[in-house]
């Protein structure tokens, strides 16, 4: 299905308070690396960053293939760098055979690194596991083993909807060892998200736990895997193997599922890794678009490893001795590539916390990093803004010290944020690295290099070595200096996707064909708005589609759009995005409903209650307005624009000499 171009006159906007073009305009700190930091780096100065820029334009070919030969190991080698003869499908490092799993693990077992803590798990209730590369290498074979004695091999999709518990992690790195492609869907989302994943991806077998906690209680999940497989409608799904967390009662259905403990624990630790040609399917991954249903991003082997061990590698600055953690979930493309593939390919120590801060414990956070001496710490805005609200109280209890660098993902960062970061966590002390990227492009794609780049508050700086990103318009000509437009990027990269699963039509169309193709030139269309100042730094505004962004969670207006229209009074929905303080940005649903029905508070509760069912408690929107008529154009179209302004409290601007019907303005206003 086609996707909606962005209105073309549309300027970019800002999405949320976070970076007002304002404060970006105005903004003129500017933090040069510290000296102590840049003397022991990888990159450790801006002619270093440059240099290796030069050496990637030169020849892009050599400069992706030797770090591919340097970075990885390989079966067999590689014989081409980059096959793009058939623009958008890009074919990286054709002829070698690689594992993503042996490179996590195998290769770090034969030195010292064998004993070196892999993962850290900080459970919620204050249990704790820990791995070694050794150890981890058996706990992964033992559930290759178990996955293969269910007939599961090479090709075979493998749905997982687990709490954060290693077990995630493991089975993960059991599906690349054995070459079955994983599903990834994040344990928040409902029963009936993940049955349109189980469907859309043709699973064969899906891995889960009895539940996880949750704040400060045990939260059932595998009941709704149960009911998302209930009447069939998965015919392909024939296993469920379930993780004992919580120990809480939990229905088993003979014949399809199995506790993980009675078929792994068994297993031989040991399993030879498949060697996968490098643009086998590695997973797949479903993000929110422009349209209602999400699309499953697919990334492949080689390509994809390469980004993650290289990114971690230059933005993290890893040493041997960094206790890295990252608080994503493992159910966003964030938790892939930094909490799993990106540092133990690197064979660094990864922290992995099943909990969050909350009202009973608001300084979960800062306990982790001073229990486990973690160095690196990367998280989101959102989470940056709920601690400044909370005061630096909570933060200064704890010994903050390990800390040497921090990043922040996932959303624009408000340079008030950025700043209360650096100082308050950091100790004025660490780099802060703002990182740019997507689901879609495997890894971070702008960010500075801790060691080289002088940062900006709010500005994710600079393109990575070999990344062609640009600020353009819709033509591909690249803006002027602190002009809006679009953000692209102009040549493929190893870690970009390849497909959208089963719909490559989809993938061309939503991402290099909204700046048409000229003299066979294809632009990577990214979806956010963005500018370049003087030095050539990214600002980046936000979506210019109808996705939204909330608290760093990607998510379709017409996904919530569909999920509010399936409810029975419901007649029209229009969703769109409110800037919001804490959130980045806040879900306003405009409603009307079915034969002159009117809403109430109950209705409101309701209605959210139901696209919670349908999508999953993020995408609950925090205003309903009921309306008896949406406001449209003559054309029948609902006008987004009009909403989004009234949505913000804005007095609406611009022409609205196509709205049918101006009194409906009036019954609208937030
Ligand atoms: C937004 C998350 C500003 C952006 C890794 C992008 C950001 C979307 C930043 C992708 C950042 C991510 N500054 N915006 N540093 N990082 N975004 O696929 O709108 O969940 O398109 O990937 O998040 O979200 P996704």
């Amino acid at each position: 299905m086609a996707e909606a171009l962005p209105n073309p006159d549309a300027t970019p906007t800002a999405p949320s308070a976070s970076a007002s073009i304002e404060s970006v305009l105005h903004e003129e700190r500017r933090f040069e690396p510290p000296a102590a930091f840049a003397s022991q780096a990888r990159i450790g100065s801006i002619q270093a960053y440059r240099a290796l820029v030069a050496e990637a334009e030169a020849d892009p070919d050599a400069f992706w293939g030797a770090w591919a030969r340097q970075e990885l190991h390989w079966f067999t080698p590689f014989e081409k760098v980059l096959d793009w003869s058939d623009p958008p499908s890009a074919r990286w490092f054709e002829g070698g055979t690689t594992n993503l799993a042996y490179n996590c693990l195998d290769r770090h077992l034969e030195g010292p690194r064998a004993d070196k803590l892999a993962l850290i798990w900080e459970g919620e209730p204050g249990d704790e596991r820990r791995f070694t590369y050794r150890q981890l290498h058996a706990e992964v074979c033992k559930a290759a083993n178990a996955l293969r004695s269910l007939g599961i091999g090479k090709g075979d999709l493998v749905a997982l909807y687990m709490p954060m518990v290693p077990e995630a992690a493991i089975a993960m790195l059991a599906c690349a060892r054995i070459g079955a492609p994983h599903s990834v869907v994040f344990g928040g989302f409902s029963a009936e998200a993940l049955r349109d994943r189980l469907i859309d991806g043709d699973a064969k077998a899906v891995i889960t736990a009895d539940g996880g906690f949750r704040k400060d209680k045990a939260v059932a999940l595998k009941p709704a895997v149960d009911a998302a497989l209930a009447g069939g409608v998965c015919p392909t799904l024939k296993h469920v193997l379930v993780v004992r967390r919580t120990g809480e009662p939990t229905a088993m259905e003979a014949g399809r599922d199995l506790w993980w403990h009675d078929l792994v624990d068994s297993q031989s630790p040991e399993c030879p890794a498949e060697p996968m040609a490098s643009e086998d399917r590695l997973f797949v991954l479903y993000t929110s678009g422009s349209t209602g249903k999400p699309k499953g991003v697919v990334h492949t082997t080689a390509g994809y490893n390469l980004w993650a061990h290289l990114t971690f590698q230059w933005i993290f600055d890893i040493r041997d001795d960094d206790i890295h953690w990252c608080t994503a979930d493992v159910g966003w493309i964030t938790g892939h590539s930094y909490i799993v593939y990106g540092p133990l390919s690197n064979g660094a120590t990864t922290v992995m916390y099943e909990g969050a801060p909350r009202p009973s414990k608001p300084g979960a956070f800062w306990e982790v990093i001073e229990k486990h001496r973690c160095t690196i710490f990367y998280t989101a805005p959102t989470a940056i803004r709920a601690f400044m609200k909370g005061g630096r109280e909570v933060p200064d209890r704890s010994d903050l010290t390990s800390l040497r660098l921090l990043g922040t993902v996932g959303e624009p960062i408000n340079p008030e944020a950025w700043m209360w970061y650096r100082d308050v966590i950091g100790g004025n002390r660490c780099p802060v690295v703002d990182t740019w990227w997507q689901t879609e492009t495997g890894g971070v794609m702008i960010s500075p290099l801790p060691g080289a780049t002088a940062t900006k508050p709010g500005s994710c700086t600079l393109p990575l070595p070999g990344i062609a990103a640009d600020v353009v318009d819709l033509e591909g000509r690249s803006v002027g200096v602190d002009q809006g437009g679009y953000l692209a990027v102009r040549r493929p990269w190893p870690g970009m996707m390849r497909t959208v699963h089963g719909d490559h039509e989809r993938f061309r169309k939503s991402y290099w064909e909204h700046i048409p193709p000229i003299n066979g030139e294809y632009i990577y269309f990214a979806g956010d708005g963005a500018r370049r100042d003087a030095d050539g730094y990214f600002w980046v505004m936000g979506r210019v589609d109808d996705v939204i962004n909330v608290s760093g969670h990607r998510l379709g207006t017409m996904e919530i759009e569909s999920a509010l229209v399936s409810h029975p009074a419901v007649a029209e929905a229009a969703v769109v995005g409110r800037p919001d303080e804490l959130k980045g940005e806040a879900i306003v649903a405009f409603v009307s409903l079915e034969g002159g029905r009117s809403g109430d508070a109950a209705l409101e509760a309701e209605l959210r209650r139901h696209v919670g069912q349908e999508i999953g408690p993020i995408a609950r929107p925090d205003l309903i307005r009921f309306s008896d008529v949406l406001p449209k154009t003559r054309s029948g179209k609902i006008m987004r624009r009009l909403l989004r302004s009234l949505a913000a409290g804005q007095e609406v601007s611009g022409d609205i000499s196509t709205l049918e019907d101006r009194s409906v303005l009036d019954t609208l206003r937030v």
